[in-house]
């Protein structure tokens, strides 16, 4: 592949749009370049003002084709997670660190590939939007690429999962943050013994954050 200069989403990232602007304004995007061999962009999806933001990754498959978060696999265990903590999914906003799916072609298969840290650099000056847009009041970090996103620097998920961090968001001073593990990693337990427990686990993080609600 071609070397692509990767100057960063924050050219593209238009100043106080609003949800709607932001979200007609991604496709544009030539921040880096995940966006050549993706189908679009996946913005994030949920009300304008939302106290509670899920920041997952990037998209699956299913979600590059759909153009919208969390609708495969891991989305329904998400789903599944936040019914059983409480917490009516309509009433949070969702989004991902990354806005692009990566991936590698296998045959007629495209493999998740995890973001590198330049790809969530590049695509920070959305979640900011979205974190100055939205201003929630407790943000859920899914995962390592995610709390990457959220904090900006490296976390360990299953030391620092499940507690309200001392961090906030650079942007959103008044949100706080809770850390838990991504729903994939639950979602390929499936069918061992390790599921059910990792599965209250992330129920149980999602509970901590609902309860600061
Ligand atoms: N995994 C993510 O992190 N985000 C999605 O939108 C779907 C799967
Ligand atoms: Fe822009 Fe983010 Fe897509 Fe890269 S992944 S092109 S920075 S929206």
């Amino acid at each position: 592949m071609a070397e692509f200069a990767r100057p960063g989403a924050e050219q593209w990232v238009p100043d106080d749009a609003g949800l709607d602007g932001l979200r007609a304004a991604a496709p544009d995007c030539r921040g880096c370049e995940l966006y050549r061999d993706a189908t679009q962009v996946v913005f994030g999806s949920g009300p304008d003002r939302a106290r509670l933001m899920l920041v997952g990754e990037q998209p699956g498959d299913s979600e590059d084709k759909a153009g919208e978060p969390f609708v495969g696999p891991a989305g329904r265990l998400l789903a599944d997670a936040l019914a059983a903590a409480g917490v009516r999914a309509e009433d949070a906003y969702v989004t991902n660190a990354v806005k692009h799916f990566r991936f590698e072609e296998r045959g007629k298969r495209r493999l998740h590939k995890s973001p590198a840290v330049a790809h969530i650099e590049a695509c920070h000056p959305w979640l900011d939007a979205e974190f100055r847009t939205v201003r929630p009041d407790v943000v859920v970090a899914l995962g390592a690429t995610a709390a990457r996103g959220v904090l900006g620097r490296t976390v360990r998920v299953l030391a620092e999962r499940g507690r309200v961090l001392d961090e906030r968001p650079a942007v959103a001073p008044e949100a706080r943050v809770v850390l838990t593990v991504h729903p994939s990693a639950v979602l390929r337990l499936r069918g061992k013994p390790e599921f059910d427990p990792e599965f209250d686990g992330l129920v149980a993080d999602l509970r901590t954050a609902a309860d600061l609600l």
